[in-house]
């Protein structure tokens, strides 16, 4: 049985799609999540590319002890250099260095001929190989590389130190045969390939990722790159949660390799990155998806309660989904309330259990029955990350069809209140200006506002996500509450809080 390493770059590749930037504390949790679930790498940053970047590769290979940290760096000194004073300090320590290989790269993007892509790619091997013994070398848009150069590529790579061989489709252009054959074609024609793992990254624009990349480990590819809920450019990159569970799934296939992935820490995981970029699962999302396990029709629900396999190929529980929907309410105490976030799959701390606690009576007395999905929310609510900032005191509105609405919003910050009256189309829209009286924010653009209903009812809470972009990153806020301007209010002050805070860092820097 041989180990396929399962390398996240849901910090770098993922972090680095539009709405999907996460400020450091966020990066950390994410770091933590993928460190429970046992991912082998984890790929923190591009820690040239700003210092916000250094210093969450650097805290997070100070933070994390299990698994090898990795920075990308383009194939020069520099790049390396910065690299590597991010990454040193972690126990495990990785290089990844990449280098374009396909004639439209070559030409184009780096216009360098192919013989000097091969001086580079040695050089900068070499350089790296002064610091650590473990680099990785990616052949970028390696599937639309010719392949007898490409082989000469990875020939001198691997004579200059590199230890870990990456061919990634960076377009999401290949299909799985061309994908084994490719690594394939590697390992039977590079010399010492049996010295080095390979690798696949996969895009997914022609929506094959996690398929080419399942091709790649039949044709001997020994690494995975691969993101949480498959966030990534474009498309997206393959999704660790599929990929992983479809070899967990069909050992009649993939027999011969296993992952060290605890799978039953991949719903957390998931969750945790879609409540802080702002996002829900698409319901039909394989794995994670709020109908991923559920049997609408007569026909399943009349085998599965037969038997489970008839249409079940893999259970809930194996990524960590508790399927015992048990309601609580108002007589609930907190013994019940911390039980049931257990089963869920949440560990808190003292002090986080107090806050979801409170909030969860505050809602029973909104609400009748409080069900899995509501915990949820109030647990997601309570543990994202927040900037200190601004908080909401109290609000009141005036609004009708026939009138311009008004609010008013009292906010406190620290130990001082400020006021603010503003008119506006509707309570949100008042309430919102009222707020950018107070808080004066940086010049921003309010890219996104969602609402959605946590389970069904009336008295259903308002789950709010709002994104603001300012200075070409987003800030997301989440609010929530059975009444819905609450929770708008929220979610605006949480997101201002969060760009005040970075514009301040930036200042600062
Ligand atoms: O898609 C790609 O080619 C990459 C490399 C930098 C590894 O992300
Ligand atoms: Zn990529």
């Amino acid at each position: 049985m041989k180990q396929i390493k399962i390398f996240d770059t849901t910090l770098r590749d993922g972090e680095q799609s539009p709405g999907c930037s996460m400020n450091l504390r966020e990066k950390i949790e994410v770091a933590k999540r993928l460190e429970e679930m046992k991912v082998d790498v984890i790929e923190a940053g591009f820690a040239i590319s700003s210092p916000g970047d250094f210093e969450s590769v650097q805290t997070i290979a100070k933070t994390v002890k299990d698994c090898s940290v990795a920075s990308l760096a383009r194939a020069g000194e520099l790049d390396i250099d910065t690299a590597w004073e991010a990454v040193k300090c972690a126990a495990d320590p990785r290089i990844h260095l990449f280098i374009a290989t396909s004639p439209l790269h070559m030409e184009y993007k780096l216009k360098m001929t192919p013989e000097q892509v091969l001086e580079k790619t040695a050089a900068m091997v070499k350089h790296a190989r002064k610091y650590c013994s473990n680099i990785e070398f990616s052949a970028e848009d390696a599937t639309r590389s010719d392949m007898d150069f490409l082989t000469k590529v990875v020939d001198v790579a691997i004579k200059n130190g590199a230890n870990v061989i990456n061919l990634p489709d960076t377009v999401g252009y290949t299909t799985p045969d061309e994908m084994r054959y490719m690594i394939e074609h590697m390992i039977k024609n590079v010399e010492n390939a049996d010295k080095v793992e390979f690798s696949v990254h996969c895009h997914n624009d022609l929506g094959m990722a996690v398929a080419n990349s399942l091709a790649g480990v039949l044709g001997g590819a020994r690494q995975i790159e691969c993101t949480i809920n498959g966030l990534g450019e474009r498309a997206g990159n393959t999704s660790l949660e599929e990929v992983v569970m479809a070899m967990h799934t069909r050992p009649d296939i993939f027999g011969e390799v296993y992952t060290g992935i605890d799978t039953t820490k991949i719903y957390r995981a998931s969750k945790t990155v879609y409540n802080i970029i702002g996002q829900n699962a698409p319901l039909n999302k394989p794995i994670v998806g709020k109908n991923a396990f559920a049997h609408e029709s007569g026909i399943h629900q009349h085998g599965v309660l037969a038997n489970k396999k008839t249409y079940e190929i893999l259970t809930p529980e194996a990524v960590g989904i508790s399927v015992n929907n048990i309601v609580l309410g108002k007589h609930s105490g907190k013994h019940a309330f911390e039980s049931r976030v257990n089963e869920m799959g949440y560990t808190l701390t003292n002090e986080q259990l107090l806050k979801c606690f409170e909030e969860f009576k505050d809602v029973c007395d909104k609400k009748k029955t409080i069900d899995d999905a509501d915990i949820e929310a109030i647990v997601m609510h309570n543990i994202g990350i927040e900037e200190e900032g601004f908080e909401l005191d109290w609000f009141n509105v005036h609004t009708s069809n026939f009138t311009t609405s008004t609010s008013t919003v009292c906010l406190k910050k620290g130990d001082e209140k400020f006021e603010a009256v503003s008119l506006g189309d509707g309570p949100v829209d008042a309430a919102f200006k009222a707020i950018d009286i107070i808080a004066e924010p940086v010049e921003h653009t309010f890219d996104d506002y969602k609402i959605r209903s946590t389970s069904a009812g009336k008295d259903t809470l308002g789950d709010v996500t709002i994104k603001l972009t300012a200075d070409g990153r987003t800030y997301t806020g989440k609010g929530l509450s059975t009444d819905i301007i609450e929770a708008s209010i929220t979610a605006y002050i949480r997101a201002i809080n969060k760009m005040m805070a970075a514009a301040a860092r930036a200042k600062e820097a």
